[in-house]
């Protein structure tokens, strides 16, 4: 018996897929098709899959094309189901092509032609629209974000804005931007959002400006610099109903969602201390972008990694809170500590720069079970 594999989201159904199962089923006996969870999805830049896993799995199979579904849920389980399941044939769409020719060796590979002009993105954009994204910044962070974007389904950078307009000029032209030079509301009137990567003092000004005209707002970090200004820009999101976050990226990264689930399961016990580390060597020089006096300094730049775990696992309902600090030459803080005392826990955040935590790690729990 030959036996074939394909895979895919298989979002929104369509003729796309119909035609590839059909090709694939003719190659052989059986044909298997692996169908991608949520979590795979999202993993592999997919953010925006429309349909349940539940909804997927049962237009794949009244296709009537299937012999057998399965579940892919991870990198590495192709090779794992080739050997399992005896395939003697793997078949992808041609946007694939050259990708999986490492499958070769485990068997044969085939790649048919995509049918023309349509796909389950298509169909989300019909439907959802596309997420047409402004940058403020032009810096290291923005051109990371750049890169990451072209991963990410459903969303398109279409301009930037620095206030130097040679700045956003060579940002938009190497990156094919359209640059808006001056007027900041000018630039937020083609946008739905705005990803926010200037300078730590500019973050709750641009911010107010772009959520008072109801766009939505990522926001670098620290978002703001006083707990007020936090007050005020949730406020005007709530209020216009768009959304405001800040790009803390380790609140959405797998392993630290894992982490989290695990801790919050008691399947480790009851959760007495954290402790979390957030340390670089960053050397010292007087007024740069982290050692500015007021708006650097260790904690301002780094507390939003070590806060993480601690709020997430025991709230922001603590009783006390004390700081400790060394100070740099021209008064910004190097490394400190912020001690929290919760009810029935107790946590520290550390961060440093140009100071190291030895054998730092985001998190350690000190956990007791009786
Ligand atoms: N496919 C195809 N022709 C299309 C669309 C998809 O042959 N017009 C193939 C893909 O190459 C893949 C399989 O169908 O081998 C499952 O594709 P999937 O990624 O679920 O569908 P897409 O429509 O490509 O989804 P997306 O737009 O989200 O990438």
């Amino acid at each position: 018996m030959k036996k074939i594999i394909t895979y895919g989201s298989f979002d929104l159904f369509h003729e796309g897929h119909y035609n590839l199962l059909k090709r694939a089923k003719a190659l052989g006996d059986k044909l298997i098709v692996g169908v991608t969870t949520e979590q795979f999805d999202i993993y592999r830049g997919k953010m925006n899959v429309v349909d349940s896993l539940m909804r997927r799995l049962d237009n794949v199979r009244n296709s009537g094309l299937a012999d057998e579904i399965i579940v892919e849920d991870h990198d590495g389980q192709k090779i794992e189901d080739i050997q399992k399941h005896g395939i003697d044939i793997i078949v992808f769409g041609s946007d694939w092509t050259g990708k999986a020719d490492y499958l070769n060796e485990y068997c044969q590979v085939v790649y048919f032609e995509r049918t023309r002009d349509v796909s389950s993105t298509i169909l989300r954009h019909e439907r959802l629209g596309i997420v047409r994204l402004g940058i403020v910044g032009t810096g290291r962070i923005a051109e990371r974000f750049m890169h990451e974007s072209t991963f990410v389904s459903g969303v398109e950078v279409i301009s930037v804005y620095n206030p130097r307009f040679e700045s956003a000029k060579a940002f938009g032209d190497l990156h094919l931007l359209k640059q808006d030079s001056g007027e900041y509301e000018k630039f937020l009137e083609n946008i739905d959002a705005v990803y926010i990567a200037s300078p730590h003092e500019t973050h709750y000004d641009y911010t107010r400006r772009t959520l008072i005209v109801g766009k939505h707002v990522l926001c670098e970090k620290p978002m703001v610099l006083t707990e007020l200004e936090a007050r005020e820009l949730y406020t005007i999101a709530s209020d216009n109903k768009v959304v405001l976050m800040e790009a803390v990226k380790t609140a959405y990264a797998p392993g630290f969602v894992n982490l989290l689930a695990i801790a919050r399961g008691g399947r480790i016990g009851t959760i007495y201390d954290i402790e979390a580390a957030f340390t670089k060597l960053t050397p010292y020089k007087a007024n740069t972008r982290e050692y500015d006096p007021v708006v650097g300094g260790s904690f301002t730049e780094l507390a939003s990694y070590s806060l993480l775990p601690i709020v997430k696992l025991l709230g922001h309902e603590y009783k006390e809170l004390e700081f400790e600090s060394f100070y740099a030459p021209n008064g910004c803080d190097i490394y400190t500590r912020a001690h929290f005392r919760y009810d029935n826990a107790i946590a520290t955040a550390k961060t440093g720069i140009g100071v190291k935590v030895k054998e730092a790690c985001l998190s350690q729990e000190l956990v007791v079970t009786f």
